[in-house]
Order: structure tokens, then C-alpha cells, then sequence
């Protein structure tokens, strides 16, 4: 029997892209409020004996997680032999420590209630950063697929003589990938955020590069202060308007109006999340880890 592909609202394109791709069913499933304010789940197709495949982006999770869980459970109780779920973004993932007393490590306890629900999660570049693997929060296997080719092939065909830029120490490593794949060279930039919307950076020796175009890369755009103050630092220096990139368009509140407004040439993003920046399809590799994890 076909795996069947079930959506969560706003997640039909990749659902369909996933079952063209790999031959699965789509199985139809209600999701919707009760007029009090909670969730009503029910799946609407057949799934006993068959492989599951929820497909839910998590960003603005709260709102998700609850009705995600319900589905994943009525999935399980109408016979499906796993349940398995798509989330090109995992929320909660820079919450990876205890910053102040009283505080929880998100993280880890969002891992935990997803990792009880289903059998296995593929995923997008996960925020990785003082977790250094996916084990550690979830306990069920896990498959990241990887943006940083994708990437690096766009702004090989669109951009002329780039720089890539990498706000933080943290995304050193990521912006080398994308910078070998693409053969140009890159920058990595100091970054101290003071607050949520407070961030500043430091930018190195950028004169000499002021003949490419400056790329920034960074896995999540939220507020977009991290490329804003980025991109004031590079205009103040002289160079030329640069394209902004993330793999994770979260942009909340107007920050995408707000980065266009601070003088980005361009906002490019990965369609782990649906918006209006997303140019790059992740659809093939996404759908490569998922035939892995349904052998
Ligand atoms: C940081 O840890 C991430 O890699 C991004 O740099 C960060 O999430 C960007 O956040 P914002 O857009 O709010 O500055």
C-alpha cells in the first residue's frame, strides 16, 4: 500500500510536490477551531496498514503544535503501521540554553512532546548551534537536509562577482560551504545582540571587496535586525547594495518591509516557509531524505 501524504493547512504545495515526486497518496485530513478555541483533527482517509507523512512547517509554532500532535495521534489510533513528519523549519531551536535564571531550554522540551507523537522527522537545516546534533532534543531518527548547495546555485547563476557574508561566528561554517560551492570568497562578521530587536555587528576589512556584490547568508531571518544593522555597516563602508539570503524566511511583524527599506538589493529565501522572498525550491532534496526514511 502507497504511504500517505497528509497536510496541515498551508502545507498542500509541498504535500503535493512530495506525493508527485515520490508516487504517495495524499489523504485528506480536517484540521479547524472548535468556536471555543480548540483543535479538531480528524483524518478523512483511509491510512490503517499505511505509512503516514504529516507535512507541517513550524514556524509560528504555537499556534501548530497542538492541532500537529492531535493529527499525528489520529493518524496512529486509525492503524497507520508509522507516522513520520515533514518540518523544513523546527521552531524553538535558538532557544538551545538557559540564558537568565527561570528560564527552560525550549528546545529540548518541544523536541521531547514532538519526538512522542512520531516515528521519524526530516527537516531543514535545523538552527544548530549549542545543540550540535538533532539527537539531542529529538529521540526519534531524523533526517537534515542541507540548504547550502541549493544555495550556493542560485548565486552562482544570479549574482556577478560575489562576496558571501556571514553575520556571525556561528554561520562561519555554513557560509564557507556555500562560499566553496559557489567559488567566491567570504566574510564572517561579529555579531552581540543586546535584545531582540537590538543587534549590532562589526564588519571587517570590507574596502577591499568593494568590487563584488556582497551576499549575506543566514539560516533564519526573524526580525531581520541582524541583516539590517549588517547591511548599514556594508553601505557605510561603500559597497555595493547587497542580496540578502536565509534558508528560513520567518520575517516576523514587517521585517521584510523594514530589510527592503535598509537598501537589500535583493531578499532571496528557501521555500521552508512560504513568503513572498522564496526563489529557491528545496522540493527535490526534501523528498530524497523522505524516500530514505519510508524504506
Ligand atoms: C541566530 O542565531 C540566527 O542564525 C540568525 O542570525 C538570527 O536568528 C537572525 O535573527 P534576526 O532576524 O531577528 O536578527
Amino acid at each position: 500500500m502507497k504511504p500517505a501524504v497528509i497536510a496541515m493547512p498551508g502545507n498542500e504545495q509541498l504535500a503535493d510536490e512530495l506525493a508527485a515526486v515520490l508516487s504517495l497518496e495524499r489523504a485528506a485530513a480536517t484540521v479547524r477551531r472548535f468556536p471555543d478555541g480548540e483543535s479538531h483533527v480528524r483524518i478523512e482517509a483511509p491510512v490503517a496498514g499505511r505509512a503516514a507523512v504529516i507535512v507541517c512547517t513550524l514556524d509560528r509554532p504555537d499556534d501548530k503544535l497542538v492541532p500537529l500532535l492531535l493529527l499525528a495521534a489520529a493518524a496512529r489510533e486509525s492503524g497507520a503501521s508509522s507516522v513520520g513528519l515533514v518540518a523544513p523549519y523546527l521552531p524553538y531551536m535558538r532557544q538551545d540554553r538557559q540564558f537568565h535564571p527561570g528560564e527552560t531550554i525550549s528546545a529540548q522540551h518541544v523536541g521531547s512532546w514532538i519526538s512522542r507523537y512520531v516515528d521519524w522527522l526530516v527537516s531543514v537545516d535545523p538552527h544548530l548551534h549549542r545543540i550540535a546534533d538533532l539527537s539531542q532534543v529529538y529521540s526519534v531518527p531524523s533526517s537534515v537536509v542541507h540548504a547550502a548547495g541549493s544555495v550556493a546555485t542560485w548565486v552562482k547563476a544570479n549574482v556577478p562577482n560575489p562576496l558571501l557574508i556571514g553575520p556571525d561566528e556561528e554561520s562561519a561554517q555554513w557560509v564557507g560551504d556555500v562560499a566553496q560551492r559557489a567559488g567566491a570568497p567570504f566574510a564572517v562578521l561579529t555579531k552581540t545582540r543586546h535584545g531582540d530587536r537590538d543587534v549590532k555587528v562589526s564588519v571587517p576589512e570590507v574596502e577591499r571587496w568593494r568590487s563584488h556584490t556582497p551576499v549575506l547568508v543566514d539560516d533564519i531571518v526573524s526580525t531581520a535586525r541582524t541583516m539590517i544593522e549588517t547591511v548599514s555597516h556594508l553601505r557605510r563602508a561603500g559597497l555595493a547594495a547587497p542580496v540578502c539570503m536565509a534558508v528560513h524566511a520567518v520575517f516576523a511583524q514587517t521585517a521584510f518591509e523594514d530589510l527592503l527599506a535598509a537598501g537589500a538589493a535583493d531578499v532571496v529565501s528557501c521555500d521552508t516557509i512560504r513568503h513572498a522572498s522564496n526563489r529557491i525550491s528545496l522540493t527535490a532534496p526534501v523528498a530524497d531524505a523522505v524516500r530514505t526514511r519510508l524504506r
